[in-house]
């Protein structure tokens, strides 16, 4: 693997972005870029000043960073407002009030426009509606719903006035949302009554339900009706219509006063334990950074139509879009369903009907264009487009390459960037106008942060060598907390090398100084761009009475990445049939969501074990790629249950699952 991947970054072409880009982009050479960079760490204090210079800030004190890594703080003292700076900044000026903020598209060919003023008139009223029930500053409020413009308006109601979201992407099964509802406190649900997905209605209000079955703690759930027809269980009291809520607030709503180190957001995200992380945002820290990354990693001018596929359920949206996106006063498009969806060329004919010209999508995503062939592509015209961004996992030079000759015309610059929920934000990236591509690359580390690649004792490695990613300085959108366990916010990032941030990623850095993200060091997968911990899994299996023991690796997959498959032991007196192997799958769908289905049971006599007892799931992911066991052997309790594997596995029917 390592040795694939250091050959691809050796045989790596490099691509000049074209002139016609350059020209418009905020950093247009790489001696500029290098000589910001030095600058903006011999000195970020002065360079985060000068990025807060172009926000607005309620008061804003002399310190600009204190502390370091882990106990930091940007701006303490300091007071600002991030749904001021994304919707009021442009609602109030002359210039931009009628702008375009969000052009929404539904998957059932739904569409509304929604101007910046719209958007204030709308976020204040929400904000007073989530007032009326009670709801104020530094309380919890989840919220379960699909790409929709209600779902922006209640994210930056809650920040309006301090309340901090905590977003569950709606493919979460109930039992994975009363979870994230539960170790949240959340005080408030909000949630639209049903989804599109691929044509199927996805109930989410009665996911709802079900996971708030037994919680107490939820005094109101807000249900946005976005399937109007659709039958909707209400509870008298504590359900409460959006519309009717809304419809009675007022739109004066001046924004909350707020330290920008305060808590803004909350999201959980997949560790190597079974347990999801609940990850703390700063809301100030969060705007700054995210204001940043998209400004120059985007090129983000205000006459660009900009569309970031992501979910709202994931950071990426957040970063990119909600706060990023917005503060940069940019028009963009909001689409809910599936990208392919009825028909394999949607996602161009939005592309086309909007004359999008700023894309930003995964790995992932790409991979289905490139799936569905060049014809669906040739008849649209994509001719807008001229930059192509990725983010969440590993671009393959093929798709990469396809991408840009069908999708960008051989002309569209692609930026693949790096970054990670805990980030807030994509610290690896192109400055699109300045740095040369390189498909497969990460680019390079963005102004004001200082990465590195270490060996396990923390020393850095040189060019060409893979180790571990590493961040040596604070950052203002790095991760501040794990929701309610300081203890595992330091042990899980701080405390294998000690003095800097863990990422949890291996990478190798090249001569020319661009970095690649080879994969993650621990037990976290990444399927779809969708993070999942391979102990969650695990731990929904063994809940299912047939299972004694189970493994979950991750598999190369040509269009999701990677996908789950799973090695089971069963109990004496269970038959490993079809019937078994559907109960087991929807075990994990009922514990987690479809998206973490695995693809493959394999169901096996044992499994391979150190002499400590743990299960080797190095061996199992080589014996999936290659079907044997090549790498080292030491350790390995028992050599035959390797060899009984290989047979098993060399024997089992393709459909074992
Ligand atoms: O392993 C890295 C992979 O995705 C992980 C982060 O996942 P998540 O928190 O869901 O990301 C949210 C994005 C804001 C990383 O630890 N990853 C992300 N980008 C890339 C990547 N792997 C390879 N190449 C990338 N460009």
């Amino acid at each position: 693997m390592a040795e694939d991947a250091l050959r691809m970054i050796a045989e790596s072409p490099k691509i000049d972005p074209p002139a016609a880009y350059t020209e418009r982009s905020y950093v247009r050479s790489m001696a500029e870029y290098e000589v910001l960079y030095r600058r903006s760490i011999e000195q970020p204090e002065v360079f985060w000043s000068q990025v807060a210079d172009e926000l607005l800030w309620q008061s804003r004190g002399d310190t600009v960073i204190s502390g370091s890594l882990p106990e930091f703080q940007f701006f303490p003292g300091s007071y600002i407002n991030v749904c001021e700076n994304c919707v009021d900044r442009f609602a109030l000026n002359p210039a931009t009030r009628n702008k375009v903020a969000l052009f929404f598209e539904g998957e059932d060919g739904t569409r509304r426009t929604v101007t910046y003023l719209q958007l204030y008139d709308e976020v204040r009223r929400c904000a007073n509606a989530l007032s009326a029930l009670g709801l104020k500053a530094g309380d919890v409020v989840c919220v379960y719903m699909q790409n929709l413009i209600e779902t922006y308006v209640v994210l930056l109601a809650c920040l309006r006035l301090g309340i901090v979201y905590n977003t569950v992407f709606a493919g979460f099964s109930a039992e994975a949302l009363r979870e994230r509802i539960v170790s949240s406190g959340a005080k408030a649900v909000v949630c639209a009554n049903g989804s599109l997905r691929r044509g199927r209605v996805l109930r989410l209000k009665e996911t709802v339900d079900d996971a708030l079955t037994g919680v107490d703690r939820v005094e109101h759930v807000v249900v946005f009706r976005r399937l109007p027809d659709l039958e909707t269980p209400m509870t008298p009291g504590r359900d409460h219509d959006y519309d009717t809520l809304l419809s009675a607030a007022s739109t004066d709503c001046p924004p909350a006063r707020l330290e920008a180190n305060a808590p803004g957001l909350l999201i959980f995200t997949s560790g190597t334990t079974g347990k999801p992380k609940g990850i703390v945002h700063a809301g100030g820290g969060f705007l700054l950074g995210t204001y940043a990354y998209t400004k120059y990693q985007l090129d983000l001018r205000p006459e660009d139509v900009y569309w970031n596929t992501a979910d709202i359920g994931w950071l990426t949206a957040h970063i990119f879009v909600l706060v990023g996106g917005l503060a940069c006063g940019v028009t963009t498009v909001l689409y809910e369903g599936a990208l392919d969806w009825p028909q394999p060329g949607r996602l161009y004919e939005v592309i086309q009907r909007y004359r999008v010209n700023k894309l930003f999508s995964a790995p992932t995503a790409y991979r289905m264009m490139l799936k569905h062939g060049e014809e669906v592509a040739r008849r649209y015209d994509l001719s807008t487009l001229e930059l192509l961004v990725s983010v969440g996992e590993p671009f393959n030079p093929e798709a990469w390459h396809w991408v840009r000759r069908v999708v960008g015309g051989g002309v569209a610059v692609i930026n693949n960037t790096w970054g990670q929920t805990e980030t807030g934000g994509t610290p690896l990236a192109s400055l699109p106008g300045a740095v040369s591509m390189k498909p497969g690359s990460c680019g390079v580390p963005f102004f004001g942060h200082e990465l590195d690649i270490v060996d396990r004792d923390g020393q850095p490695v040189p060019p060409g060598t893979p180790g571990y990613l590493v961040i040596r300085k604070p950052f203002p959108s790095l991760a501040r907390d794990v929701y309610g366990d300081r203890q595992r916010y330091l042990q899980s990032y701080f405390s294998q090398i000690p003095g800097v941030y863990f990422t949890g990623d291996s990478a190798v850095r090249d001569e020319d100084g661009h970095f690649w993200v080879l994969g993650r060091v621990d037990d976290v997968i990444n399927v779809s761009g969708h993070r999942i911990s391979t102990m969650e899994m695990e731990s929904s299996l063994i809940r299912h009475p047939a299972v004694v023991e189970a493994a979950v690796v991750g598999q190369s997959d040509e269009v999701r990445g990677q996908v789950p498959v799973a090695f089971v032991t069963l109990e004496k007196g269970y038959a490993p049939d079809d019937a078994l192997v559907e109960a087991l799958k929807q075990q994990v769908v009922h514990d987690i969501g479809s998206f973490a289905r695995p693809a493959r049971i394999y169901f096996v006599e044992a499994m391979p074990k150190t002499r400590s007892g743990k299960i080797i799931r190095r061996m199992l992911r080589e014996i999936l790629q290659t079907g044997e066991v090549r790498g080292d052997i030491t350790g390995l309790e028992d050599w035959e249950i390797v060899e009984r594997l290989v047979s098993e596995l060399r024997d089992a029917a393709p459909g074992s699952g």
